[in-house]
C-alpha cells in the first residue's frame, strides 16, 4: 500500500508549457502520505540523465531533503511513499530504485512474490544490490531484459517492450513505475493486482496509485485493467497487455474533492479501511505458500529446530489486537497441539508468569509502538523466551526488538479504531499456526493445503458481505439512541463479540459489553430487560452441532426475557429466524475461519450508528492511534 506518482509534461521550443514535475510528483506525494508513510522518494529525467532523492521518515524529510539539494526543472519524474514490506523504512529501501548504471529508475506498489529467485539468477549475471527490497530486484531485472533483449535501444517503445518481458517474469502483485535517462519524454507503467490509475492533461499526463496522487490537475482518469501496460508521454497515453496486443482502459471523470479522493471517496477513513479488508487479507496471504500448498515464511528467519521444541505459546496484545490473539488461540491450540495463553500485555509481567526457553512469546501489534506490549515482549526476552512479533508497521520497535516478525500487509491504517489490521493480524496467527503445525507434523500438508484454500477464499467472502452492507448500516442508524449494546459469541465467536463491543464503545461513546454466550446464566443475564439490543454471533450449523444449538439456546435465553435479537449467522442458517428480530447472513466459512467474516457487520454496525450520532469516527474522543505510554 504505496503511493506512487508518474508526470510527463511538454515543452514547445524548450519553454515549459506544462508543469515541472517535481512540482507535479510532490503535490501527489502530499495527497497519498496516506497511503505510505516510512520513507519516500523522487527521480526526474533532465539533461540526459536521473536525477533523484530518497529519505526515509515522513514525506517531510524528503522535503528537506529537497531543499538541501535542489532537483534539477524537468518535463518527467515519478515519485514514492513507501509503506514497507520486504526491508525495512530506511533510506537505501526506499523508491525509487535504480538500475542500468543509473540510467534506469523504477518505483514499486505492492509484493514480488517471486523476487528470491529473480535476485539469484541476477546475482549470477553480476548483478550487485543495494537494498532488502523486491523493488529493486524488479528493477533489475527489467534492466537486464532492456539490455540482453532489446539491446538497450529506445528507439521503437524499447522500454515499454522490456517491461513487457519483466511483467511476463514477475509473480504476485505490483504496481510499478520506469524511467529510462535515454527516453526523457515517458514514463512506463504495469500493473498486476495493484492499483494504477491514468490522469488525461492538455499536453500532459499522469499516473498514480490513486486518483489524488493528480486530483489538482485533471479529474479526468483512466482506470486500467488487471496485467496491462500504460506507456504515458505528454500527448499519447498507450496501453497494452503483458505481451503487447493493444488494451483498453475505461475513462472516467473523478467527480470527488481531494479531501475525500484521499478516502478513496469513503466517507472516513474508517469506512475506507473496513472496504480494504479483502485486500488486506489477501496481501497478508501473498507470497506465504507454494503452489503445494507448503508454507513458506523464510521471512521468519527463526532457526526451525527452535520451533519444534517450543511447548508453550503466550500472545501478548492489548485491545483489538488482544482479540486477534484470542481468535489465533484456538487455531494454533487446535492445529499444533501447543498449549497457548491470550494475555493482556500490561497484566503479563506482573503476574509472574512461568516462561523459559521453550516459550515462544508472539506479539500482536498494529502500530509495533504498543508501550505495554513492548515492555512484555523486554519482559519474556530477559525471561529467556523466544520471540515473534505479528506487527503492520514495518521497522517499528516491537518488530526490531524480537527475536522474529511475521508482517501483516494491512497496508497503513489511518483511522484509530482498527479494522482491516485486525482481520490481518488473524489472518498472519492462522499463517503462523499452519507453518508450526507444517514443522512439527501435526497436521497433513493436505490438509494444509485445504486450509489455505479456505483462507484464499476469504477475502471474496468478505467482499460480499460489504456489498451487502446496507441492511447493517440501516440498522446502525435506527439505534443511534441505544443506551447499551450487548454481544454474545461463543468459542472463536466470543473474541468476535468482544471486538464488536469495542468497536461500539470506541467509535459510539455508548456501553457495549461482550460475553461467553455460555457465561450469561452465570450473571450477565440479570442485564436483560425489554427491548435491550442483543448481537449474538452464531457458529456454523455445519460444524460441532453442540455449538451452534448451544448458542441458538442463548439467543431463546435473552429473547425470553425481553432482549431485541439481532443474529449474525451462516448464510442458510434457518433455525436462527424464529428468535431474531434482525439476522445478518454471512457466507460459509469454516469455524476457525469464521472470524474474519463475522466481524465485517460488528465493524459496520459501530461506524454506522457512531456516523448517525454526528461523531468523528476516524479520531474518536479520548483515544490515540498508537498507545505509546504503560
Ligand atoms: C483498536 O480499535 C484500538 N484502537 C486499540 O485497542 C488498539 O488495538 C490497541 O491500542 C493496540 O494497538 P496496537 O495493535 O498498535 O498494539
Amino acid at each position: 500500500m504505496c503511493g506512487i506518482v508518474g508526470y510527463v509534461g511538454r515543452s514547445s521550443n524548450g519553454e515549459h508549457i506544462g508543469h515541472n514535475a517535481l512540482d507535479v510528483v510532490m503535490e501527489g506525494l502530499r495527497r497519498l502520505e496516506y497511503r505510505g508513510y516510512d520513507s519516500a522518494g523522487v527521480a526526474v529525467l533532465a539533461d540526459g540523465e536521473i536525477s533523484f532523492r530518497k529519505k526515509s521518515g515522513k514525506l517531510s524529510n524528503l522535503i528537506t531533503e529537497l531543499d538541501e539539494h535542489p532537483l534539477p526543472e524537468s518535463l518527467t519524474g515519478i515519485g514514492h511513499t513507501r509503506w514497507a514490506t520486504h526491508g525495512g523504512p530506511t533510506d537505501q529501501n526506499a523508491h525509487p530504485h535504480l538500475a542500468d548504471g543509473g540510467k534506469l529508475a523504477l518505483i514499486h506498489n505492492g509484493i514480488i512474490e517471486n523476487f528470491a529467485e529473480l535476485k539469484l539468477e541476477l546475482v549470477r549475471k553480476g548483478v550487485t544490490f543495494l537494498s532488502e527490497t523486491d523493488t529493486e530486484v524488479a528493477a533489475a531485472l527489467l534492466a537486464d531484459i532492456f539490455r540482453t533483449k532489446l539491446n538497450g535501444d529506445v528507439s521503437d517503445g524499447g522500454l515499454t517492450k522490456a517491461m513487457q518481458l519483466a511483467c511476463q517474469r514477475l509473480e504476485g502483485a505490483f504496481t510499478l513505475l520506469a524511467v529510462h535517462a535515454d527516453q526523457p519524454d515517458v514514463v512506463v507503467a504495469a500493473r498486476r493486482n495493484s492499483p494504477l490509475v491514468v490522469g488525461l492533461g492538455d499536453g500532459e499526463n499522469f499516473l498514480g496509485s490513486d486518483v489524488s496522487g493528480f486530483i489538482d490537475y485533471t479529474r479526468r482518469a483512466v482506470e486500467l485493467g488487471q496485467d496491462q501496460i500504460v506507456t504515458i508521454t505528454a500527448d499519447t497515453v498507450e496501453i497494452t497487455d503483458f505481451f503487447g496486443a493493444p488494451a483498453q482502459g475505461k475513462e472516467y471523470h473523478v467527480d470527488w474533492d481531494p479531501e475525500s479522493a484521499e478516502k478513496g471517496g469513503f466517507s472516513s477513513f474508517m469506512e475506507k479501511e473496513i472496504h480494504d479488508q479483502p485486500d488486506a487479507v489477501a496481501q497478508t496471504l501473498l507470497g506465504r505458500s507454494d503452489i503445494h500448498g507448503k508454507l513458506t515464511l523464510d521471512e521468519l528467519r527463526v532457526d526451525v529446530e527452535l520451533l519444534k521444541d517450543i511447548d508453550k505459546i503466550i500472545v501478548l496484545a492489548c485491545g483489538t489486537s488482544f482479540y486477534a490473539g484470542q481468535v489465533a488461540k484456538y487455531a494454533l491450540e487446535h492445529w499444533c497441539r501447543i498449549a497457548t495463553e491470550v494475555e493482556l500485555s500490561h497484566e503479563f509481567r506482573y503476574r509472574d508468569p512461568i516462561v523459559d526457553g521453550n516459550t515462544l512469546v508472539v506479539s500482536i501489534s498494529q502500530s509495533g509502538e504498543t508501550m505495554d506490549t513492548l515492555m512484555a515482549v523486554r519482559y519474556a526476552k530477559e525471561q529467556g523466551a523466544k520471540t515473534l512479533s505479528i506487527c503492520n508497521t514495518n521497522g517499528s520497535t516491537i518488530p526490531r526488538e524480537s527475536d522474529a516478525v511475521l508482517y501483516t500487509h494491512a497496508g497503513p491504517e489511518i483511522a484509530v479504531a482498527s479494522t482491516k489490521a485486525f482481520l490481518a493480524q488473524i489472518t498472519a496467527a492462522y499463517l503462523l499456526g499452519l507453518y508450526l503445525a507444517q514443522l512439527r507434523g501435526n497436521i497433513f500438508q493436505g490438509q494444509i493445503k485445504d486450509i489455505l484454500a479456505d483462507l484464499g477464499k476469504i477475502p471474496a467472502k468478505i467482499q460480499r458481505i460489504l456489498e451487502n452492507e446496507e441492511q447493517i448500516k440501516e440498522l446502525g442508524r435506527s439505534m443511534a439512541d441505544a443506551k447499551s449494546v450487548l454481544f454474545l459469541g461463543r468459542h472463536v465467536g466470543f473474541p468476535v463479540a468482544m471486538e464488536g463491543a469495542l468497536k461500539l464503545k470506541e467509535l459510539a461513546y455508548i456501553h457495549a459489553e461482550g460475553f461467553a454466550a455460555g457465561e450469561l446464566k452465570h450473571g450477565p443475564i440479570a442485564l436483560i430487560e425489554e427491548g435491550q439490543p442483543v448481537f449474538v454471533v452464531v457458529p456454523s450449523p455445519r460444524g460441532r452441532d453442540s455449538l451452534h444449538s448451544k448458542v441458538v439456546s442463548n439467543i431463546q435465553e435473552v429473547r425470553a426475557r425481553g432482549a431485541k435479537t439481532i443474529v449474525i449467522a451462516e448464510e442458510g442458517d434457518e433455525a436462527v429466524k424464529a428468535y431474531a428480530e434482525h439476522v445478518f447472513y454471512i457466507p460459509e466459512a469454516p469455524t476457525l475461519l469464521a472470524p474474519l467474516l463475522a466481524t465485517v457487520p460488528l465493524q459496520i454496525f459501530a461506524l454506522e450508528l457512531a456516523q448517525a450520532k454526528g461523531y468523528d469516527v476516524d479520531q474518536p474522543r479520548n483515544l490515540a492511534k498508537s498507545v505509546t505510554v504503560e
